[in-house]
């Protein structure tokens, strides 16, 4: 079945699919936001702040903020504007620690 509404009520979703976020693997169905993903397997924090350090997580959720940026590929993107596809590979950005190029 396609995503979207289901007749009857409910949405149907898209077959879930496998993508790690700091080395961990987890299931979203694909397509689906990553900020949406990580925030469905439990994940708030997706960056560090640059000043305090604090743990920052998605706040808009429509590409507004970035308060969700991540690394993927050695590119930073807000998570809440990147789709979930088998395989994707999702960092954390951590400032002060050498990971943040
Ligand atoms: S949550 Fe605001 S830009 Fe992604």
């Amino acid at each position: 079945m396609k995503p979207g509404n289901k007749p009857g009520g409910g949405i149907a979703r898209a077959k879930p699919v496998g993508f790690r976020f700091d080395g961990a693997t987890y299931e979203a169905p694909a397509g689906e936001s990553l900020a949406a993903a990580l925030l469905a397997n439990g994940i708030h924090h997706l960056r560090d702040g640059p000043e305090d350090r604090r743990p920052r997580g998605a706040f808009c959720y429509m590409g507004l903020c970035q308060e969700c940026l991540v690394e993927i590929d050695g590119a930073y993107v807000e998570a809440c504007r990147t789709p979930i596809s088998q395989g994707l590979e999702a960092r954390r950005l951590r400032y002060g620690k050498a990971q943040v190029k």
